[in-house]
């Protein structure tokens, strides 16, 4: 591609992205907020009366299509997100022609049951669309910039006013393996086309176009008891403690929590890390967690009683800790988890995967019991958890 087909197609992309809703423009109608629709004996209505609350990313395709699968979730969750919706990938697959209604789907239902939505993902180095890595690839740093600010604009712009919180940043951090710039950055498009500093920015675009709503950075594998985890635990915070002096409106930090049945967990460790993100007066998200049950029998009821125990360990350690305030699950149920697509959590033996509080037909698990249970024994931290919410 030449560089002025660049330019042109990056402007392109970044023109539908603002043209999406110009300034002034009236905001779409999302339909009123309707009464909250879950049961008080499920698990958002446990985790409710302890000032917290329960939730899962779903895809909109099932919310369709599945009237059964829209009643569990109005029972089950106060939380809703579209696990791939607000995706750059899926709102801007080609320039020029942004596609929200995938998103636009899972906004309506939530407003609709009184759930709290959340945005997932602003600034991501995967489900880019493929024309967008190449551009900023050459990109001048102004043009990378203009192009960032037009798609959060768009985007969060959109949606301004719907979702309590964003996950701005998510995956920024190196993973497994040798860790090669000495802030343990993770190399990305975004990264080579803005420098370091894209981090900030995008918190700063965000909260100009939404300043309401609660800014996060969504992070993974921080929560196995391996020394290359306990190092990014160790580099998320310092990260943290700059963004914090030079004044970046973050408000929130999303832990993933695929967690992995056989893998180490230290619940001291763990308590340790989430006490130094409450210290820095941050919201704790536990965003995307399932259990990837491949290490454990393949029978269905030691599988669940096995996954089940992983998550009683996981969640007593995190339930104490005042700042967290969501538990969303990476779907609800076990017909819907991308553990059974990807090449490293597909089981030896050829079974599904069962790492969710629901199966495949929908029915409650031992996970769901557990995750209950936890709610009902948490410590009632409700006021400053309403605290933080507010962003006090
Ligand atoms: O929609 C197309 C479909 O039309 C096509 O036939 C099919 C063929 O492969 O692909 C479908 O799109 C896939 C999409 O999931 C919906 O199933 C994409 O290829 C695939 O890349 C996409 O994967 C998603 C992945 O993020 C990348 O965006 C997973 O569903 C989603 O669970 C996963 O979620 C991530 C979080 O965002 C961040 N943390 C890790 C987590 C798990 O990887």
């Amino acid at each position: 591609m030449s560089m002025s087909l660049n330019r042109r197609s990056l402007l392109a992309g970044a023109a539908a992205a603002g043209l999406a809703r110009p300034a002034g423009a009236a905001a779409p109608d999302f339909g009123p907020v309707g009464k909250p629709s879950w049961s008080a004996d499920g698990p958002q209505g446990a985790a409710a009366a302890k000032g917290l609350a329960f939730g899962a990313a779903v895809p909109s395709n099932l919310l369709n299509h599945s009237a059964e699968f829209r009643r569990i979730l109005a029972r089950e969750c106060g939380v809703l997100l579209g696990n791939n919706e607000m995706k750059m990938a899926v709102v801007l697959p080609e320039p020029g022609r942004p596609d929200f209604a995938p998103a636009d789907a899972i906004v309506r239902f939530g407003r609709a049951h009184g759930q709290s939505l959340r945005g997932h993902a602003l600034v991501w180095h995967e489900a880019l669309p493929n024309w967008v890595a190449p551009l900023l690839d050459h990109a001048s740093q102004g043009q990378a910039e203009d192009f960032l600010r037009r798609w959060i604009g768009t985007v969060a712009g959109r949606y301004r006013g719907t979702i309590a919180s964003w996950d701005v940043v998510n995956e920024v951090l190196a993973g497994y393996g040798p860790v090669h710039r000495a802030d343990g950055l993770r190399e990305t498009p975004w990264l080579a086309a803005l420098g370091p500093d894209y981090i900030d920015l995008a918190f700063r675009l965000a909260h100009e176009t939404d300043p309401r709503a609660a800014l996060a950075w969504n992070e993974d594998s921080l929560e196995h008891a391996f020394d290359w985890v306990e190092a990014r635990r160790v580099r998320a915070l310092k990260r943290l403690e700059g963004m914090r002096a030079r004044g970046v409106p973050i408000r929130r930090f999303g832990i993933q929590a695929h967690l992995v049945g056989d893998h180490p967990f230290d619940p001291k460790a763990f308590r340790r890390f989430l006490a130094e993100l409450g210290q820095f007066g941050l919201g704790i998200e536990i965003t995307e967690l399932d259990i990837d049950d491949k290490a454990f029998p393949a029978d269905p009821a030691a599988r669940d009683r096995a996954v089940a125990d992983f998550l009683r360990r996981f969640l007593d350690v995190v339930l104490d800790e005042p700042a967290v305030l969501n538990v969303v699950t990476w779907g609800l149920f076990d017909g819907d988890t991308w553990l059974n697509d990807h090449p490293d959590h597909r089981r030896r033996d050829g079974l599904r995967q069962r790492p969710l509080p629901l199966d495949e037909m929908m029915r409650p698990k031992p996970f769901r019991e557990a995750l209950v249970a936890a709610f009902r024994h948490a410590p009632d931290h409700a006021a400053t958890r309403a605290r933080l919410r507010q962003g006090a």
